[in-house]
């Protein structure tokens, strides 16, 4: 998508897409604009109940709500965990030389992480690993104005019904977990509803799991495909959160968010009226040379690197923090355990087939084993 994103910001920055009937804003300050600016463009597009799709004052209590569930000391005490699931992962593929690095490390070990916070028991983890999937596709196709396939639309249903029955044992028997928290906690006077409380589980599930999958697997195929950007980091390993950042602007996860417009607005020499459908092409801001120098260079050592990978503004990304501790232990332990890591050459990389997500489906490599 990126040369298409380049002719964009050079010919039409703020563009209205005819078919789609939204418009489409391409550079980084505009996006800065739109995201900044919650109260003329409404993130109100659904049915309201997950937060992402709310607007002030009801986000921002729900928000903070949450947001007690993300803290970095919390998120600094999960670490231990997140590494050990990663070395168990690795433990399996380690005498094969060989791995899937989605299948079987970006794919399992956010989702792992995503039903330890949630409180999942962990004989619950593989169907719950199932479900996502076809969740996070049933969104995607909502989002995207479609009808989600019924096959998908069943795998909700199941996940609904297992968040339900879970949500139901917690209020019963509250435990101090996340769940348990929700459940106490109130917005305007008022408990959550059992439904709030199920939709903010499934947006933990929806926003926190394929984007990291897809940042871990975006950051380490960059590295191969980038070798001198690969030695520098081998010889100075302090440079792995500078080359997570810079992989998170150079190939973003998640390319594009929608807002409504909720009053006559000008962007870029263009009249928006109240009412219409906003797109913001976070990923071609990120390319975007007024904001970046050398934006199409990939550079492990870029310093001030303020991307828009986790948005801006009110709904900023809570679980920003978490997803880079995952992606840092992962690429950290990978490295240091298994070396000469190169594409394996017999079996070709799978590109994610999605416009809303930038990723890899299978990402096939092989190694030496250094330990
Ligand atoms: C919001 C990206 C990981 C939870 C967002 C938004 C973006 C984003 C772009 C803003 C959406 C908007 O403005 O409409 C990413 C990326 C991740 C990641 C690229 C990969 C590392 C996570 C994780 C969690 C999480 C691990 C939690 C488990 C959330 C929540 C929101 C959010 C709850 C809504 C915040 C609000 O509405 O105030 N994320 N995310 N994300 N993300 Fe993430």
């Amino acid at each position: 998508p990126y040369p298409h994103y380049a002719h964009m910001r050079a010919t039409a920055p703020v563009h209205f897409n005819d078919t789609l009937q939204v418009w489409e804003v391409y550079g980084y300050h505009d996006i800065q604009t739109v995201l900044g600016d919650a109260k003329t463009f409404s993130s109100d597009l659904s049915d309201g109940k997950m937060m992402v799709f709310m607007d002030p004052p009801r986000h921002t209590q729900f928000r903070r709500l949450v947001a007690r569930a993300f803290t970095s000391k919390v998120i600094a005490d999960l670490e231990p965990k997140v590494q050990a699931i990663t070395e168990a992962l690795l433990d399996r593929v380690e005498a094969a030389g060989r791995m899937d690095l989605v299948k079987d490390l970006a794919f399992p070990l956010p989702v792992t992480v995503i039903a330890e916070l949630l409180g999942l028991p962990a004989a619950d983890h593989d169907k719950f690993k199932q479900w996502s999937i076809p969740a996070i596709r049933a969104a995607e196709m909502e989002l995207m104005g479609q009808v989600p396939a019924p096959e998908f639309v069943a795998a909700v249903d199941e996940l609904d019904a297992y968040l339900a029955r879970l949500i139901a044992s917690r209020r019963d028997h509250p435990t101090g977990d996340l769940v348990s928290g929700l459940l106490a906690a109130e917005v305007d006077g008022e408990r959550l509803t059992l439904p709030e409380v199920a939709s903010t589980c499934r947006l933990l599930l929806i926003a926190g799991f394929e984007t990291t999958t897809n940042l871990i697997g975006n950051t380490l195929q960059l590295l191969l495909a980038h070798p001198k950007a690969l030695r520098q980091l081998e010889a100075d390993p302090e440079l792995l959160p500078s080359a997570i950042e810079e992989a998170l602007r150079f190939n973003t996860p998640f390319q594009f968010f929608a807002r409504r417009a909720t009053r006559d607005v000008e962007l870029g020499g263009q009249l928006i009226r109240a009412g219409q459908q906003v797109m913001t092409f976070n990923a071609s801001g990120n390319r975007d040379e007024s904001a970046f120098p050398h934006a199409d260079r990939f550079d492990i050592t870029r310093t001030a690197n303020r991307h828009l990978s986790f948005g801006h503004g009110i709904h900023y990304c809570l679980g920003a923090g978490l997803g880079r501790l995952e992606a840092r232990v992962a690429l950290s332990t990978l490295l240091r355990r298994f070396g000469q890591l190169r594409l394996d050459e017999g079996r070709a990389a799978e590109p994610l087939q999605s416009v809303v997500l930038f990723g890899f489906s299978s990402l096939p490599v092989v190694f030496e084993t250094s330990e």
